[in-house]
């Protein structure tokens, strides 16, 4: 019933460092894939062609934020000539630093949820994360974004994908909640547009909200997408999701 709790700083910590078994180091999250209509492995590989891959080359300096047990991780490392990974996790960064140990190319750290001041100022190129934003709230957004605008160098791009919430609605959550189970079934059928089984721990953020973050950090949005593919056969639909590129001014 983990989602019935907001996920602060604190409440992150305590769901990835120490109660979660991570039974397949992340691939055991097959349900977007499913909502797709797609094979996990080819989902993934979607991910990858589409978001990572193209941002990329052998002189790129890339940034994971809140790696978990190393799901993209693979893929960016082998991109990039750098990969700088910062989890708030000990745990999961021991973990990638064990997984990945063959490779070189890698620094890990572990930062107090919002700030990166191991990255030097425009030394990143690209900035990557997938399904942990959408566990983080607004400050904590907000917090990282600025961050972002230090460390990206002119033109360089961040791909988040984030909570995506029906913005009208974000105000009813305070009225909602207390209201435990039911309340948050409502709160999820107006917020998301449809009830699952769980809300999937998402944050109380939407698109809007999110792209006025990025503004008020100076950075430019490219582009807010919830499919990709041809024909968009792969979306973010199961909990009204959001990807978010973003880029630093030139
Ligand atoms: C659901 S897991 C996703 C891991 C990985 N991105 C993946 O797709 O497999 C969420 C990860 O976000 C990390 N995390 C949550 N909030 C964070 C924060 N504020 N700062 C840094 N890491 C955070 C957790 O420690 C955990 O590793």
């Amino acid at each position: 019933m983990i989602w019935l709790i907001m996920p602060s700083i604190e409440r992150n910590l305590e769901a990835w460092d120490r109660s979660y078994h991570w039974s397949g180091h992340g691939d055991e999250w097959t349900d977007q894939a499913r909502f797709c209509g797609k094979p996990y492995g080819e989902w993934k590989d979607s991910i990858a062609v589409h978001f990572i891959n193209p941002n990329l080359g052998p002189a790129s300096t890339a940034l994971e934020v809140a790696p978990g047990h190393g799901r993209w991780t693979g893929y960016l490392a082998k991109k990039a000539e750098k990969l700088v990974l910062a989890d708030l996790s000990p745990s999961c960064i021991g973990f990638c630093r064990r997984r990945f140990s063959g490779m070189d190319n890698i620094s890990y750290h572990v930062n107090d949820g919002r700030s990166l001041p191991f990255i030097k100022e425009a030394s990143v190129d690209f900035i990557w994360s997938f399904d942990s934003f959408v566990h983080m709230e607004k400050d904590v957004i907000a917090s990282y974004f600025s961050e972002f605008s230090r460390v990206l160098r002119p033109g360089g791009k961040a791909i988040i994908h984030h909570a995506g919430r029906n913005h009208p609605t974000l105000g009813l959550h305070a009225f909602l909640k207390p209201l435990g189970f039911i309340g948050e079934r409502v709160y999820q059928l107006l917020s998301m547009g449809r009830v699952n089984t769980h809300d999937g721990w998402r944050s109380n953020v939407s698109r809007e909200m999110v792209r006025e973050l990025a503004g008020d950090c100076g950075l430019i949005i490219e582009a807010q997408v919830d499919s990709w593919g041809k024909d968009k056969e792969y979306n973010t639909g199961l909990f009204k999701d959001c990807i978010t590129t973003m880029r630093k001014q030139r």
